[in-house]
């Protein structure tokens, strides 16, 4: 079954984070979480992973 990791990065710190965890799982792949609502999540995943940085001590809007 497939792995998917939800990124979200402006720098892109949070970008080669996503890429270096999809790379030690293997199978499957990144999405920029700007383009996620396009994704048809009732397909199932091994995997769901979602990378993100901290703004101002929590997540970013
Ligand atoms: C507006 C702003 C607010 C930030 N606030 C924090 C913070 O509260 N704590 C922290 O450790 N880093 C903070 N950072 C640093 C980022 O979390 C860090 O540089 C991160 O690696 C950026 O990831 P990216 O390159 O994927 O955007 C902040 C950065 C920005 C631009």
């Amino acid at each position: 079954m497939e792995n998917i990791v939800f990124y979200f990065s402006g720098t892109g710190n949070c970008l080669k984070v996503a890429k270096t965890i999809i790379k030690e799982l293997g199978n499957g792949e990144i999405v920029s979480m700007a383009k996620a609502g396009k994704y048809d999540l009732i397909k199932q995943y091994y995997t769901i992973c979602f990378v993100y940085q901290t703004y101002f001590w929590g997540l970013p809007k």
